[in-house]
């Protein structure tokens, strides 16, 4: 996977422009505030997923502009592809002169993963943030993913309004026992996927993890489900076991409000050394957890596609001592990569690489 040209016009404080990548180590360099991320960021929007930054689309339109254009040539398949998004109202894109009918139809196609400071919240916030990124992850891997998790929205949502009416009639009672066969259909496809997904990226991580600690650190990741499920399960069985639970649990639920079992209120956690990395992590064990999990993340994704998939890095040296600075960079060699940085000098030892430079959202290379 390689970036071959971006051109961005209308985008956040970007000026309107163009780069032309270099296969290996782009080094984006800048005083803060001037758009470095805001440019990885528009890289990142052709993965079809979300803006890491989690902005509404409508953010991303420069304040003094009614719409933002991007478009990439990039080298994807064994040859040269050519997509463009549009932002105005919603999110349109082409692929290859294709109008798509959504652009998450480009996830699958262009593939990347991205570190940003933002993914602190990995460790440091809620179970929501944890879900998305492992749904995240596993779209790019499996495309089809992303109408599994809105199938299960869509259901959760009708279920959720039956629990808050507390309906206790008859009618209303055959009604929730359908939305629990659906919702047990629909969720098996998702604990399934994200057991399958932690199977194989747990171990990963743990290998670079230690790599980036010079072997002195452990790191675990575990997958805790509101349901008790155990990795091995066929879908169908965890289908069984999700319906069983939501018919345990419908009391509760009617006095909820809400439905209180199901992947939605799944969580994922991340040890150092035996110890929860939210509760005892330092910000550099951290920063590093989240990094094996990102690169981790890298390594599937060229498993499963054949290809390296771009690394877009936000920041991501600082806080980082000498030997973990020097592992990552080590670790990204062959790729093709974006690195943000205030200061490029962590970054000498990169040979063949070029700079970036970002001042007040125009970018240059000199
Ligand atoms: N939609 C937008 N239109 C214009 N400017 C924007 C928009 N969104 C963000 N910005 C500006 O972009 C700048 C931040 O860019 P960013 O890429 O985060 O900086 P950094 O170089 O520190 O990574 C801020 O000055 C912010 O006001
Ligand atoms: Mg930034």
């Amino acid at each position: 996977m390689q970036v071959t040209r971006l051109t961005f016009d209308g985008f956040r404080n970007l000026k309107t422009g163009q780069i032309e990548p270099c296969p290996g180590v782009n080094v984006i360099v800048g005083e803060n505030a001037q758009g470095k991320t805001n440019l990885l960021e528009a890289i990142w929007l052709f993965t079809g997923t979300k803006s890491f930054r989690s902005a509404k689309d409508s953010e991303l339109i420069a304040f003094d502009k009614e719409q933002s254009k991007l478009s990439m040539q990039f080298h994807a398949g064994g040859r040269e592809q050519e997509a463009e998004i549009t932002i105005q109202n919603r999110r349109m894109a082409t692929l290859n002169g294709i109008k798509q009918s959504s652009a998450v139809k480009l996830a699958g196609i262009f593939c990347g993963i991205v570190f940003s400071p933002v993914h602190l919240s990995l460790i440091k916030g809620g179970p929501i943030e944890r879900r998305r990124l492992i749904d995240a992850a596993y779209c790019q891997l499996r495309p089809s993913y992303v109408k599994s998790l809105s199938e299960y929205a869509r259901i959760l949502a009708q279920r959720n309004a039956l629990c808050k009416a507390r309906d206790t009639g008859e009618a209303a009672a055959e009604m929730l026992d359908l939305w629990d066969r659906q919702l047990a259909q629909a969720g098996c496809r998702i604990l399934h996927a994200r057991q399958r997904y932690l199977q194989h990226m747990a171990p990963v991580a743990r290998g670079i993890y230690q790599g980036l600690s010079s072997g002195k650190e452990e790191f675990d990741l575990r997958y805790t489900s509101t349901v008790p499920i155990l990795p091995e399960e066929t879908p169908a069985e965890m289908a069984a076991k999700f319906y069983e639970e939501l018919r345990i649990r419908r009391r509760d639920d009617f006095a909820a409000g809400f439905t209180t079992v199901g992947p939605h209120r799944d969580d994922m956690d991340v040890y150092i050394n035996g110890c929860s990395a939210k509760s005892f992590g330092s910000q550099g064990q951290q920063r590093s957890a989240v990094l094996a999990i990102k690169l981790a993340e890298a390594a599937l994704l060229e498993k499963v596609t054949g290809e390296k998939p771009i690394a877009l890095l936000d920041d991501v040296m600082s806080e980082l001592d000498h030997s973990r600075q020097e592992y990552i960079l080590n670790h990204i060699k062959d790729w093709q990569v974006f690195i943000t940085c205030c200061d490029p000098n962590p970054l000498k030892a990169l040979q063949g690489g070029q700079k970036l430079y970002v001042k007040d959202g125009q970018v240059s290379t000199i």
